[in-house]
């Protein structure tokens, strides 16, 4: 099968396409036919290397964790889905080796989910692990609590916007002035511009009383600036840096890490948000898959807007 993939870890230049076998369905596994792909940052940080010390890597490794598909094939056991479902879900398996910027993958059955029957291929493929972490970030989110999304013009940030604002919270985001637009048509009570002001000061300005839920999708200096934000009882979410527990402690909160989990049951949930134009996703950019290097390029910026797909 055609796909894209690196022999040792490096930049951009390390993706090349390649011939490569069709992977066997293992046990409970769906061969997924792919008609696009999610990039999402993880990509190319799997790429540099980055996620070596936490999981076993084994090249040439395709990269990739989000598609959209057609069944092909089972493996045992695997009985949910019949050849030729449109589907969607995070591929994320415990070793890193078989992704998605292939013709094919084969995904656990559970991650998958049958795709919202309005949205195009490139679309879906951009849905996965951005709407599930902004899920699983805003778990416990009720209605007229206030939040903070860091980078909410991003991948997991624009969904994060849309879930707390139906949950019922006064939403803010943060973004540079060309998110601003993006995150108030995706319901937020107010953007803030990281580039203009301190969004410390903006935040309070707008909200006194402090956030009861942050989303910090930044990291870095963001993160260590967020902290006084939060209210008493209120919760710091991070998806970047490991998070002081300490400095939230200090303003009487509380503060994790998130690593996404696949959900196909939770996605399959959502599904019909979509059709339903309760959400939407933001395609940033589709590139056909021989520019996967360009699309993780672009990422790599970490100036997008919602989602860039490969197209198979
Ligand atoms: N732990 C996990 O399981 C998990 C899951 C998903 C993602 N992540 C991580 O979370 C991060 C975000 O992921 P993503 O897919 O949303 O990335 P993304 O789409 O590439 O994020 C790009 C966005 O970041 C914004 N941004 C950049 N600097 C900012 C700043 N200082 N303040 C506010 N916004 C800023 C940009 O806005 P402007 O262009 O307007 O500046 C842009 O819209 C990545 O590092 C990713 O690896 C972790």
């Amino acid at each position: 099968m055609r796909a894209i993939a690196f022999e040792e870890f490096g930049g951009p230049d390390k993706l090349r396409p390649m011939a490569l076998p069709r992977p066997k369905p293992e046990r409970g596994e769906v061969l997924v036919k792919v008609v696009a792909a999610g990039v999402n940052p993880v990509d190319w940080m799997i790429r540099e290397g980055g996620l070596a010390p936490y999981l076993a890597h084994r090249f040439p490794v395709i990269p990739g964790w989000d598609v959209a598909g057609v069944v092909e094939e089972f493996g045992a056991g695997a009985t949910r889905f019949r050849k030729g479902d449109r589907v969607f879900g995070c591929a994320r398996k415990p070793s890193v080796q078989w992704g998605c910027y292939a013709e094919f993958v084969s995904v656990p059955e559970p991650a998958l989910a049958a795709m919202p029957a309005k949205l195009l291929f490139e679309e879906a493929a951009g849905v996965p692990v951005g709407l599930l972490t902004a899920a699983q970030c805003l778990r416990g989110l009720r209605a007229g609590q206030t939040v903070l999304i860091h980078a909410a013009a991003g991948g997991v940030g624009h969904f994060a916007v849309q879930l707390a604002k139906h949950a019922g919270a006064r939403v803010f985001g943060t973004a540079g002035s060309t998110g601003q637009s993006l995150i108030l048509g995706l319901g937020a009570e107010a953007a803030i511009d990281y580039t203009r002001e301190d969004f410390r000061v903006a935040f309070r300005r707008a909200c006194a009383e402090g956030a009861d839920l942050i989303l910090d999708a930044v990291g870095g200096e963001t993160l260590a600036r967020s902290y006084e934000l939060l209210k008493p009882g209120g919760r710091l979410c991070a998806i970047v840096d490991e998070p002081d527990a300490a400095a939230a402690a200090a303003h009487g909160a509380g503060a994790r890490y998130l690593t996404v989990e696949p959900d196909g049951a939770r996605l399959e949930e959502l599904a019909p948000w979509f059709d339903r134009k309760k959400l939407r996703v933001q395609v940033h950019k589709i590139y056909p898959l021989a520019k996967a290097a360009e699309a993780q390029a672009a990422s790599q910026e970490r100036h997008v807007h919602g989602k860039l797909v490969l197209n198979l």
